[in-house]
């Protein structure tokens, strides 16, 4: 990709986020919840449920999952989509890990400002 096409921005360290858990980036389509797995896999989606918005990063980590704390809806970190018989979907965004430094793809923000 060119760099119109990407623009990444440092928004933590990895150890910023324990293990398990998230931390929230405010942007300008709203609070993004950036999850970070048993095993240092690092997601970021909205923070909001498919539900009735609760809020994600409140939520417990297992897995590449993460359980809505409202009413236990089951979100996939990979897809954003609910999981089991739950329905809807979370949108996700890009994120990358270099060198302990999260970095997140603001290229969306961008694009919708202009
Ligand atoms: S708001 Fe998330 S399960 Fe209801």
């Amino acid at each position: 990709m060119s760099d119109e096409q990407e623009e990444w921005v440092r928004i933590a360290r990895l150890n910023d986020i324990p293990k398990r858990g998230a931390r929230l980036v405010k942007t300008l389509v709203g609070l993004i919840a950036v999850f970070r797995t048993f095993d240092d896999k690092i997601f970021a989606l909205d923070n909001k449920c498919p539900h009735k918005n609760g809020p994600l990063s409140e939520g417990l980590v297992y897995g590449y999952n993460v359980s809505c704390p409202l009413h236990n809806l089951q979100i996939d970190l990979r897809t954003g989509n609910a999981k089991g018989s739950g329905q809807g979907r979370v949108k996700t965004y890009q994120v990358k890990l270099k060198d302990e430094q999260i970095f997140l793809n603001v290229l969306p923000f961008e694009k919708i400002k202009g």
